[in-house]
């Protein structure tokens, strides 16, 4: 298939539709419509034609689109019908967390080892994933042919470890910890934090508020307005 460069936006979108389309599958739905498909993304029809397009368009005119079709088509798209190896740097609460989460491995991401500094945690092992010394480090990413290092240190001990992460090979970081990291323009670098998420949200509910006290505002100053006209 033919395809062109897909812009960030959609490649954002994508793991929304493959979650929607998987769920699907598990309903025992072969087919959608971009109409349907829509009011159960809450996304408009012609957005959702638009992202599939992108992709040569994997729809029909009168048919829809062919929910396992276009489930494994995204699947490649975003590379999770490979294995994809993982380590995961910094084995405490959320380090652990993650490794705990069963669902990773459905999605192929395979967590081979944990690294840690603290003595009392090496040796341990999470969901059959053994937590290392860091001066391992090195040596396991090459000898797992590892692609892929979680970061859930803290933030002060990030940029060293990121540096050695690199030189040893790895290709993508997805960084829990809170700064931004340098890096070189072949390895790329996935920044997840859940305040900046929380904020967004905080946003969203103030502005809702004030919307709503303005319009309140607005309503009882036009019946205060009202009540005099009346008066007069
Ligand atoms: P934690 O203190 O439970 O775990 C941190 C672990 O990193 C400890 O086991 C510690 O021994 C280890 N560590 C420290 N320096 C290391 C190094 N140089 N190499 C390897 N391991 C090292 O902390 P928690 O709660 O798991 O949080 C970890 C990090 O993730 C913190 O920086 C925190 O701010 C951040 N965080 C980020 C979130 C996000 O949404 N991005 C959410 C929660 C925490």
């Amino acid at each position: 298939m033919e395809q062109k460069p897909i812009s960030k936006a959609v490649i954002a979108r994508l793991p929304r539709y493959y979650r929607h389309l998987g769920e699907l599958m598990e309903e025992g739905v072969e087919r959608i419509s971009s109409n349907d498909l829509s009011l159960r993304m809450k996304v408009t029809a012609s957005q959702i034609r638009q992202d599939l397009n992108n992709f040569g368009g994997f729809g029909q005119q009168g048919y829809g689109y062919n929910v396992k079709y276009l489930y494994t088509e995204i699947a490649k798209i975003m590379g999770v019908d490979r294995q994809h190896n993982l380590i995961i740097i910094g084995a405490g609460n959320l380090g652990q967390a993650i490794a705990n989460y069963a669902n990773f491995e459905r999605r192929g991401f395979l967590i081979k080892g944990m690294f840690d500094i603290n003595p009392r945690l090496i040796g341990r092992v999470v969901r059959g994933a053994e937590i290392m010394g860091v001066e391992n480090l090195e040596k396991f990413i090459v000898d797992h042919d590892v692609q892929i290092a979680a970061l859930t240190i803290p933030k002060t001990k990030a940029p060293e470890i990121a540096d050695r992460l690199v030189a040893a090979g790895i290709k993508a970081i997805w960084n829990f910890a809170h700064t931004d990291l340098v890096v070189p323009d072949d390895v790329v670098v996935e920044n997840v934090h859940l305040s900046e998420s929380l904020m967004r949200l905080s946003y969203r509910v103030c502005s809702m508020q004030d919307e709503k006290e303005r319009r309140e505002k607005v309503q009882e100053s036009g019946m205060a307005g009202k009540g005099k006209g009346e008066r007069r």
